[in-house]
């Protein structure tokens, strides 16, 4: 039996973040190492412009970007294939196709799209685009153009990874079992909140620390994080349940470290201040290889082109064999 072949990636619109770090970057190098499978990571160009169409530079800056984040958390080219999304022009193709087998209402009712779309009301107004309410079936044919069969998302992601899922289903039961149907790998992970205590951790919201941050930086977001605010004289007791920096260090640091801060915190003995510098060097800690991995690559640049030329290739060739299928039970066939 061959290995499962996992299918996932990322907009780029932004660097990455602690918040991806736990969220599914550790669990995707996890999931390389253990060699039961054989993943795939595209980077979402093409995803990334549906809500960003009037901002091609970023889109194109943070390419380079993701792709020196992953190399940096551990994502070995030789293990995991990184391609980019826009240079699969199969992907686009699928698109076409399936978007005759979803209907408008579907996609309205896709609750993540629905969330989303609410969200952007800046981008679209009244009147969302075809591209942004479209982007599931653009995702489906991510993950079908190299026959994906394990997705592993957060709990958000669920709606789109059910809506492919449909998809297949459908163009199997006009067209014949062509489509490989995918499942949702649903990471434990949990969601990582922000510095100011929102639910989401992100860019947007100015309170992410980045994986390619400095030392400095981290450092001085630490210190901005927000704290139990009834505690404003150290020796007030404090509440480390409403504390930012006190759930950080539940991330990064040792057991027994959190057990003696929570427990000096609540008793008053322990200030904020010595509370977030200790935060601040385990944190830099954990983020001190990543940084020099991402030194190592960024300081070649050749070497990354490579990778994502190598890996785009590779999945292209993937792509053009379903394609093949495709076509042939859709009798596009013309001239084979
Ligand atoms: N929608 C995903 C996100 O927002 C990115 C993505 C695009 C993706 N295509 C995919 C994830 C295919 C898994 C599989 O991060």
């Amino acid at each position: 039996m061959g290995k499962k072949r996992i299918v996932t990636g990322d907009r780029p619109t932004g660097r990455l973040h602690i918040g991806h770090y736990f969220g599914s970057l550790k669990n995707r190098v996890k999931m390389q190492e253990s060699g039961e499978y054989e993943p795939y990571i595209l980077v979402a160009d093409v995803q990334a412009l549906t809500d960003n169409f009037n901002n091609p530079e970023k889109v194109r800056k943070n390419v380079k970007e993701v792709v020196l984040d992953y190399l940096s958390v551990g994502i070995d080219p030789n293990k995991t294939t990184i391609y980019i999304q826009s240079m699969i022009p199969e992907v686009a193709e699928l698109t076409v196709f399936y978007s005759n087998l979803v209907t408008i209402a579907r996609l309205e009712r896709n609750p993540t799209v629905k969330t989303e779309i609410a969200q952007k009301k800046d981008l679209f107004g009244e009147s969302v685009t075809y591209g942004f309410l479209g982007y599931p079936v653009s995702q489906a044919a991510d993950i079908t153009a190299l026959d994906g069969e394990l997705i592993p998302v957060g709990e958000d992601q669920l709606p789109l990874i059910e809506q492919c899922r449909e998809i297949v289903r459908k163009f199997n039961s006009i067209y014949g079992e062509i489509l490989k149907e995918p499942e949702a790998v649903l990471s434990n992970a949990k969601r990582i909140k922000g510095l100011d205590g929102n639910e989401k951790m992100g860019k947007s919201l100015g309170n992410a620390i980045y994986l390619s941050d400095s030392e400095d930086e981290v450092n001085k977001k630490v210190m901005s994080a927000v704290t139990d605010p009834n505690r404003i004289k150290k020796d007030d007791l404090g509440n480390p349940d409403v504390c930012m920096v006190s759930y950080y260090h539940k991330l990064f640091s040792t057991e027994e470290e959190c057990k003696n801060i929570c427990e000096e915190c609540r008793a008053g003995k322990r200030g904020c201040v010595a509370c977030k510098k200790q935060l601040a060097q385990n944190i830099n800690k954990t983020l001190e290889p990543i940084r020099q991995k991402r030194k190592y690559y960024e300081d070649r640049p050749e070497l990354v082109d490579k990778i994502i030329i190598e890996g785009t290739e590779k999945a292209r060739e993937e792509a053009k064999k379903v394609m093949k299928k495709v076509k042939k039970a859709m009798k596009l066939d013309y001239f084979e």
